[in-house]
């Protein structure tokens, strides 16, 4: 008797990554022995509707790229975790939290390089009519520009919860501050030192104990922001990257992120380590497009058969143990962080599992990645994204990704 598990898909607009994972779920078909029993896998679009709280899902794990800003889904989310124990990627309660703020406190409270930041009380107030008196009796009188002068220009004012750029701003003088903060109006703003003339802009995506790197250039349109580059890192600067990445994801019990860090003179500075749910999308990630798909087949099937269970605690006493430890050096810490990390996700374990069961899914998405099943899919998403006269160019720019993806890897 085969066992199905049931991987559901929560999606907002996309259909070219969903429709790679269902496509490869069903052309790959694994079927995995494991504990004594077969286990096999089937995916389905998650459908809004009302739900009573005490029902039971069909799911054993779902895969969430909506309910940062769909809120009905996420209450589902908190309630198929809370009460059923399904796979979640991303813890939904940490998960609320990830406002960009979080990160940071944690990050600076385990001694890591993040810049300068200050939080800034709002420009307008919220409408709330207590605030009046609230302000009038406890909020301070405030110097920006003092603020500003103590954090030292240029500098980013940025929402404390922020993403997509909305809102983020470069500010080099008094004047630019005063007029980005009149702007600001009811976001909750955050200044942060800028991490000047760095050299790279590494962004790393994490799905479950497995981490790409990736070289970035933030101020490219969205096809071309991640640069093919294999040794933009040296050896030591890429493990801390991956470590600072793998630990902040650990901490706050996400799987599916993705961080982004700013190094010069090499040292690593965190920017932005909130981004659960990122984009994983064919036109964004390009090159990259067919790992992200094969982590995101190797660690959902890992986690249901082995029953890897979800967790809803944090277990920060032990990070602050080590960030506490006045004996040990900042790699000394990374490392001891690492360790937990890596414990988290069972790297040793999963690298075994995919070893024994998962071997053939590179070749099968490189089979894949080189049909014709595959270039409609590219076809199709061109079509969506760009207007007809760019159809052609943008059609003939990412099959030379994928054909160099498929020369690396075929
Ligand atoms: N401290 C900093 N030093 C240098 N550059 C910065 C800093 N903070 C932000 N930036 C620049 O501003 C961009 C947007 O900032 P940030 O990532 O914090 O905002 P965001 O809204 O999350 O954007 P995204 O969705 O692209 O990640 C970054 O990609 C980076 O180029
Ligand atoms: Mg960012």
């Amino acid at each position: 008797m085969a066992r199905t598990h049931l991987i559901g898909l929560l999606l907002g607009t996309e259909e070219d990554w969903s429709g790679a994972f269902e496509a490869l779920l069903a052309r790959i078909a694994p079927s995995v022995e494991h504990g004594g029993e077969r286990h096999e896998f089937r995916s389905e679009r998650v459908t809004i509707e009302p739900f009573d709280l005490r029902s039971t899902p069909r799911h054993s794990l779902v895969i969430d790229r909506l309910a940062h800003w769909y809120y009905v889904p996420r209450e589902w989310l908190k309630k198929i975790a809370l009460m059923d124990g399904v796979y979640l990627m991303n813890n939904p309660f940490t998960f609320q939290s990830m406002e960009k703020h979080s990160a940071y406190c944690a990050m600076m409270r385990l001694g890591l390089k993040v810049p300068e930041t200050w939080l800034v009380p709002y420009k307008q107030p919220p409408a709330d009519e207590r605030f009046a008196y609230t302000a009038e009796r406890y909020n301070q009188p405030f110097d920006l520009a003092e603020v500003a002068g103590r954090i030292g220009y240029p500098l980013f004012m940025k929402p404390f919860d922020g993403g997509a750029w909305v809102g983020v701003s470069q500010v080099r003088d008094a004047r630019e501050l005063s007029e980005r903060y009149d702007d600001s109006g009811q976001r909750l703003m955050h200044l942060q030192r800028a991490v000047d003339g760095f050299d790279v802009f590494a962004r790393s995506l994490s799905i479950g104990a497995e981490t790409m790197v990736m070289r970035f250039e933030p101020d490219r349109p969205l096809h071309d922001r991640y640069e093919v580059d294999h040794d933009f890192l040296d050896a030591a600067t890429g493990r801390e990257v991956v470590t600072i990445g793998r630990t902040v994801n650990a901490f706050f019990r996400w799987e599916f992120n993705s961080c982004e860090t700013l190094i010069k003179d090499g040292e690593v500075h965190p920017i932005d380590y909130a981004n659960a749910c990122p984009d994983v999308s064919l036109i964004s990630l390009h090159y990259y497009f067919p790992w992200a798909m094969s982590a995101l087949l190797r660690w959902t099937i890992y986690c249901v058969v082995t029953g890897r269970k979800p967790r809803l605690d944090t277990d920060t006493a032990e990070y602050f143990a080590i960030a506490d430890d006045p004996s040990l050096s900042y790699e000394q810490k990374l490392a001891c962080y690492r360790r937990l990390a890596d414990d988290y996700f069972e790297v040793d374990r999963y690298e075994e599992f995919c070893a024994r069961h998962l071997g053939h899914i590179d070749k099968m998405v490189a089979d894949w990645v080189g049909s014709e099943e595959f270039r409609s899919l590219l076809r199709e998403t061109v079509r969506s994204m760009y207007p007809p006269h760019e159809h052609e160019r943008f059609l003939g720019h990412f099959t030379g990704l994928i054909d160099a993806w498929l020369r690396d890897h075929g």
